[in-house]
């Protein structure tokens, strides 16, 4: 939802913008710009579009300095123009914003502004930040900052700067994230670490913070004015950030999953864990959204398989209720790529207000959610691009699974003999999703043959349930093809009426014990029409009475899950690709939702 990306240092600002800008385009795609100090005042370029819009514009427009300021936008208020595009200019070109968040009272601000003769020329509600602050500029920009964020409500992260001082960058933070960067004599300020790759060292900022960037250091203040400590931490470099030239980032990512697979079972701090469990925990509710909430229902029906446990799951944006049902005995696991989904952040804020305790479960450790939890279980599995979670979706899933076998030991509800096997599956994973890797080629094959399905449901029964829906999730953002998960034992309870010619079912199906309900499935749904698809282990293939059948290697049911994830993430990839579709920038949509 927005990313903002500021620099101060010796050199060219607009490139190292640009490059910024670029990692941080997955957060929004409808436009892009740029405010730089070149000397002779604040230039700032701005275009609907994607970046290489702007790139293009820039390419034309030489603009030269060593500080600016730069944004990418998902849109929220006003549509995507070049004059709804950041950075927003003061009168008289005085001082230029960027801003990430959604601000709650701007209509009231714009009205102020308007009676005393501020003309604001766009439809959004950042704008008016530019003119507040200079609005109470009377000599020091700091004061002006600090007196214009006190005007406003909701949530923001900005970047600021200004003609009267031109090498400073203003970085402010409330409840959008912001990480200032430092490099070798400049220093940078970004929406996420992506996009400071020059900057081997960094802080986050915290909430109500202030930062007064110049090449020479950082001076932190907090909303009232009063210096803060400043402390930055050293980088840690992944080899799953690293991004391969020239394949679309879902792709790369989905190939990804094997090394992924093995670092996080070589890293799953297993001791930890079993401290965690080891105290009394009499309920654990798992918070999260989209493909984070899917790994909940996931991790939920194997705590009930495995551990005879019975976990909550629920949607965070659904558990922002006067009621929480959570207390201090209560552990919440919330999951989140990002670590800075507002709907996660703010449902997590709750329950930590009812008393629980916040275990996270998180890609990013710099970020919101996990400075939020009470500790935090990172996901190693590299910097994620694509909008849609495929390799943090699979890494989430396997932490789960780990900790669910932990919590089963702990709680003595496994025999030793089938914790050995599980664990022994554990290790086994990472090869066997290189296997699925290795199907690619029919997957696209198939894929190919769905492409223009009226409609894809797909189907599962307890755990290939849950993963199913998430395979639902993937098609549908992807490809923009209509498509649903279902119970398959609820179609003849209504969704039967939908299966005719043209309409495509995925029945995941690879629990062996459930091998009669979910052939049957097959045939009611092909008997009136539709085609299947079925994903199925490789013993049982052969007997799976439908037209498409996509293998696993055969795996427990318990880590099925991982295995389907992965040729439903391909699966969707190449519906999408055959679809002519954007896949890594889907319409509408950003990587990181930091808005609620
Ligand atoms: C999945 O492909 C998504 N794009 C989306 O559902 C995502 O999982 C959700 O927005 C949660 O993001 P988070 O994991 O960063 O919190």
């Amino acid at each position: 939802m927005c990313g903002i990306v500021g620099y101060v240092g010796k050199r060219d600002a607009v490139s190292l913008l640009l490059s910024g800008l670029r990692s941080l385009e997955y957060r929004g795609y409808d436009s892009s710009g740029i405010a730089v100090h070149t000397g002779a005042g604040i230039s700032v370029v701005k275009r609907a579009g994607r970046l290489s819009v702007l790139e293009e514009a820039l390419h034309e427009r030489k603009v030269k300095g060593k500080c600016g300021i730069g944004h990418t936008r998902w849109a929220t208020h006003g549509v995507a123009t070049d004059i709804n595009a950041h950075p927003f200019l003061s009168r008289c070109g005085k001082f230029a914003v960027v801003h990430n968040g959604i601000l709650s009272n701007y209509l009231p601000l714009a009205a102020f502004l308007r009676e005393r003769g501020v003309s604001l020329v766009s439809d959004t509600d950042s704008e008016v930040i530019a003119h507040l602050i200079d609005y109470y500029y009377t000599g020091d920009v700091l004061g002006a900052i600090l007196r214009a964020i006190a005007d406003v409500k909701g949530s923001f992260s900005l970047g600021v700067i200004s003609v009267f001082e031109p090498n400073v960058v203003y970085g402010v933070r409330k409840d959008s994230p912001l990480i200032v960067g430092e490099g070798e004599g400049e220093y940078a300020l970004c929406s996420d670490i992506s996009g400071i790759s020059f900057c081997d060292k960094y802080f986050p900022m915290d909430n109500g913070q202030v930062a007064r960037i110049t090449e020479n250091g950082v001076t932190l203040y907090d909303f009232k004015g009063r210096k803060l400590p400043v402390s930055f931490v050293k980088r840690e470099s992944d080899i799953l950030d690293e991004r391969e030239l020239g394949t679309d980032d879902m792709l790369a990512e989905i190939r990804q999953i094997p090394t992924s697979l093995m670092i996080g079972h070589d890293s799953f701090p297993r001791e930890r864990v079993r401290e965690l469990f080891a105290e009394e925990v009499k309920d654990i509710l798992v918070l999260g959204c989209g493909s984070a909430y899917h790994a909940g229902l996931v991790f939920a029906e194997a705590m009930r398989e495995v551990a005879g446990e019975c976990v909550r799951t629920e949607i965070a944006s659904e558990f922002l209720t006067e009621r929480p049902c959570v207390g201090k005995d209560t552990l919440v696991i919330a999951i989140s790529q990002s670590g800075e989904t507002a709907d996660t952040l703010l449902a997590v804020g709750r329950a930590k207000e009812a008393g629980a305790k916040v275990l996270s479960l998180c890609n990013v450790r710099a970020s919101s959610l996990v400075r939020q939890s009470d500790c935090a279980l990172i996901t190693r599995c590299g910097r994620e691009m694509a909008v849609a979670a495929t390799k943090s979706y699979v890494a989430q899933v396997q932490a789960l699974l780990l900790i669910c076998l932990e919590y089963a030991d702990i709680k003595g509800k496994i025999a030793p003999s089938a914790l050995d096997d599980f664990r022994a599956e554990t290790a086994a994973l990472s090869d066997k999703a290189e296997e699925v890797l290795r199907s690619e080629s029919y997957i696209e094959k198939v894929a190919l043959a769905a492409k223009d399905a009226e409609a894809v449901f797909f189907l599962g029964r307890k755990g290939d349930y849950a993963a199913a829906r998430e395979g639902s999730l993937k098609l549908k953002e992807v490809s923009y093809l209509f498509s649903e998960a279902y119970p398959s034992g609820e179609l003849k309870h209504g969704t039967l009426a939908l299966m005719e010619h043209g309409v495509y079912g995925v029945i995941v199906a690879t629990d062996p014990a459930l091998f009669g309900k979910n052939a049957a499935t097959v045939s009611e749904i092909t008997c009136r029409g539709a085609s299947a698809i079925v994903i199925a282990p490789a013993s049982l293939a052969a007997e799976m009475p439908a037209g498409y059948v996509l293998c696993i290697p055969d795996a427990p049911p318990l880590f099925s899950p991982i295995l389907s994830a992965v040729v439903m993430q391909l699966f969707a990839y190449y519906v999408a690709k055959a679809r002519g579709c954007d896949v890594d920038r889907p319409r509408n949509l950003a990587k990181s939702v930091t808005v609620e």
